[in-house]
């Protein structure tokens, strides 16, 4: 893959068809792709991560200009306490001081925080209004900005229930530029690879039975974060998720396959993110877990339930050492009882009509959902992310 021309991967989800255009530069198409999907946009808003270079914000305030929209802007800094009702009310009063009309769009530059509480207020601003995602990290470009997931967690007497307010709102547009990847912090940047094994670990069944064995022959451009290399990563994942967005994109299917399987080791990772002493390390001034980290003991800890459960053999080590490789978690220190975190688990919104939710891998490439396997195997799971 030549990292001068930008592949494109369609999504179709329910009645929304769009373009993910990846590539180095691709933000440069901006205006084009404004024009084509918000053709009668008079005014722009434009929702800004904080930890974004200025060069990039700049290439998208020139699409502005380019196009004749009159553009605003909201910066948000982010970190999942942000991810709440206030900073989603702050974003619509930005959006209605400036104006916005129905026609009008939305742009999320950022992270998955940002893309989620800026897609949340596009879906809910006059009954829903254009978005285009330009998710700037790893992360956002092969899992948060492409969907239609939106919203934000709340605080409860059960604690903190992530993504329990939102919606399905599909973007008109994806533009996920890969030279926002040079500048990623390293660690930010190898969170986001934790999502790129899950898809891997989904793939065979939806296109693309190499992914695993590509990413590892891969590595060492991943990490070095070649321009092609991180175009043909991104381009890979995202029609995975794509395919499976397209056989059930609101989460619906009551089978063992849909798009529950990419809360592939998410019902563990939820049930710990929130612990915020535990660290990737043993350094506490890592401590909290980002959100890939604890996706990639999850993934361990799913591996784990298959094996417990007769479901699969064999997986554990290997993905085990795909992991490190990338540098991510596989064990963490002072997890709480098993007690504690199947108590959390039990809050998680995957927890399906009071029966818990799983997805274990099968084979290389497959996964499925299994509800309420029985708790010795949880618990086992559990311990084997233990340090
Ligand atoms: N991140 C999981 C999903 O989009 O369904």
């Amino acid at each position: 893959m030549n990292a001068g021309s930008p592949s494109i991967v369609r999504v179709e989800a329910g009645h929304a068809c769009y373009d993910v255009t990846i590539g180095a530069d691709c933000l440069a198409g901006l205006g084009s792709v404004l024009r084509t999907t918000a053709p009668t946009a008079i005014r722009a808003h434009l929702v800004i991560d904080a930890g974004v270079p200025e060069s990039l914000v700049n290439r998208v305030r020139s699409a502005f200009s380019e196009s004749g929209l009159i553009g605003n802007e909201s910066r948000l800094t982010p970190s999942e306490p942000i991810k709440s009702t206030p900073t989603w009310q702050r974003l619509l009063l930005d959006i209605a001081e400036a104006s916005l009309e129905r026609s009008d769009v939305i742009i999320a530059l950022g992270g998955g925080i940002v893309g989620d509480l800026a897609g949340f207020a596009a879906a809910s601003y006059r009954r829903g209004i254009p978005i285009i995602q330009c998710p700037t990290t790893l992360l956002a470009m092969v899992d948060a900005s492409v969907g239609g997931k939106t919203g934000f967690n709340i605080e409860t007497s059960h604690g903190l229930l992530k993504n329990m307010v939102g919606a399905f709102h599909q973007p008109a547009a994806v533009l996920a530029d890969v030279d926002a990847l040079a500048s990623l912090d390293e660690r930010v940047f190898r969170a986001g690879l934790a999502e790129c094994v899950k898809h891997a670990m989904l793939s065979a069944d939806y296109g693309d039975p190499d992914l695993a064995d590509w990413m590892a022959r891969s590595t060492t451009n991943i990490l070095a974060r070649n321009p092609a290399t991180l175009t043909e990563l991104v381009t890979r994942n995202v029609a995975v998720k794509a395919a499976v967005v397209r056989t059930d994109e609101r989460e619906r299917s009551s089978g063992d396959q849909g798009r529950a399987l990419l809360n592939l080791g998410h019902t563990f990772a939820h049930a710990i993110e929130t612990i915020d002493s535990l660290s990737p390390t043993n350094d506490p001034n890592l401590a909290p877990l980002m959100h890939g980290e604890a996706v990639s003991l999850g993934l361990i800890a799913s591996a784990t339930l298959a094996e417990q459960l007769g479901r699969a053999s064999g997986m554990v080590e290997p993905l085990r050492n795909r992991l490190v490789k990338f540098g991510l978690p596989t064990a963490v220190r002072g997890l709480p009882e098993s007690g504690e975190i199947l108590a959390r688990m039990a809050h998680d919104k995957k927890a399906d009509t009071g029966r818990s939710r799983f997805v274990i891998p099968i084979g290389d490439g497959s996964s499925r959902v299994v509800l309420d396997p029985p708790v010795q195997a949880v618990v086992a799971a559990i311990e084997s992310i233990r340090a």
